[in-house]
C-alpha cells in the first residue's frame, strides 16, 4: 500500500492578544494533529511582526524581511487553518494585513485549501468567516464548506482557561472534524486522495 502523503498546514491567527482564544484553537489543532491524525504537519505562523501593508516597502519586487519570511511559510504550506476572530462583524486588521502581504505578486495563497475556526459572541465569531470567504475569492483560496466551527466562548461552561488554552473536550472533537475535512479536501485538490 502506498504511504499516506503528509500535508503541511499553516495555522494563521487573527488575534495578537497574549491569551488569545484563537491562538488557543491553533495550539489545540497542533496537539490534535500530533496525537490523533496521521499525515498532517502543522506549523503556527506568526503574523505579529509584519509591518502595515504599504506599497512603498516593496522595492524591485522584494519585501521587508518579516514579510519575506511570512510569505515563504505560506508558500511552503499545502493548506491553511485560519483562526479568525470577529471584530465589528468582520475579520481583524492584523489578519487582513497578513493576507494582503501574501497576496502581493506572486500571490502565495493561490490555489490552496483553507478552513476557518473562530470563537466569540452570539455567532461565535461567524461573521468573520463569511468576510474571509469573500476575500478568498480574489486570492484564490478554496475553503472547505463543512464542518464550520463557531465557538460560543462567552457562554458557560468556559471553553478556554485564563491563558487562552482550549479546555472544552467537545470543541476539541469538533476541531478535529475541521482538520480531517481540511486534510481530505487538500488531498483531493492535489490529486492524492484514494
Ligand atoms: C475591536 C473589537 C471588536 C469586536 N467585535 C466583535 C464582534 O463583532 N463580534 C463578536 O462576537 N465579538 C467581538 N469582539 C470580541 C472578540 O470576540 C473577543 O475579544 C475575542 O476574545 C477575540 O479573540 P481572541 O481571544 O483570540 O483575542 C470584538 C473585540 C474587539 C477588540
Amino acid at each position: 500500500m502506498a504511504a499516506q502523503p503528509v500535508i503541511k498546514v499553516a495555522g494563521v491567527c487573527g488575534s495578537l492578544r497574549e491569551a488569545s482564544w484563537h491562538r488557543g484553537l491553533l495550539h489545540a489543532a497542533m496537539e490534535i494533529c500530533k496525537d490523533s491524525i496521521k499525515g498532517i504537519e502543522f506549523e503556527y505562523v506568526d503574523i505579529s511582526t509584519l509591518p502595515f501593508m504599504n506599497e512603498d516597502l516593496e522595492v524591485n519586487g522584494t519585501y521587508p524581511d518579516a514579510v519575506e519570511d511570512f510569505r515563504k511559510k505560506i508558500e511552503e504550506a499545502d493548506c491553511f487553518l485560519f483562526a479568525s476572530p470577529e471584530y465589528n462583524y468582520s475579520v481583524t486588521a492584523p489578519l487582513k494585513n497578513a493576507i494582503d502581504w501574501a497576496s502581493r505578486p506572486p500571490n502565495v495563497w493561490a490555489d490552496k485549501v483553507a478552513a476557518i475556526v473562530s470563537a466569540g459572541g452570539n455567532f461565535g465569531g461567524g461573521r468573520s468567516h463569511y468576510h474571509l470567504r469573500q476575500i478568498g475569492i480574489f486570492i484564490d483560496v478554496h475553503f472547505i464548506n463543512k464542518p464550520e466551527l463557531f465557538v460560543w466562548a462567552f457562554e458557560s461552561p468556559p471553553k478556554f482557561d485564563s491563558d487562552g488554552v482550549l479546555t472544552d473536550e467537545e470543541t476539541k472533537q469538533r476541531l478535529k472534524g475541521v482538520l480531517l475535512a481540511l486534510q481530505s479536501f487538500t488531498l483531493r485538490l492535489k490529486g492524492k486522495s484514494e
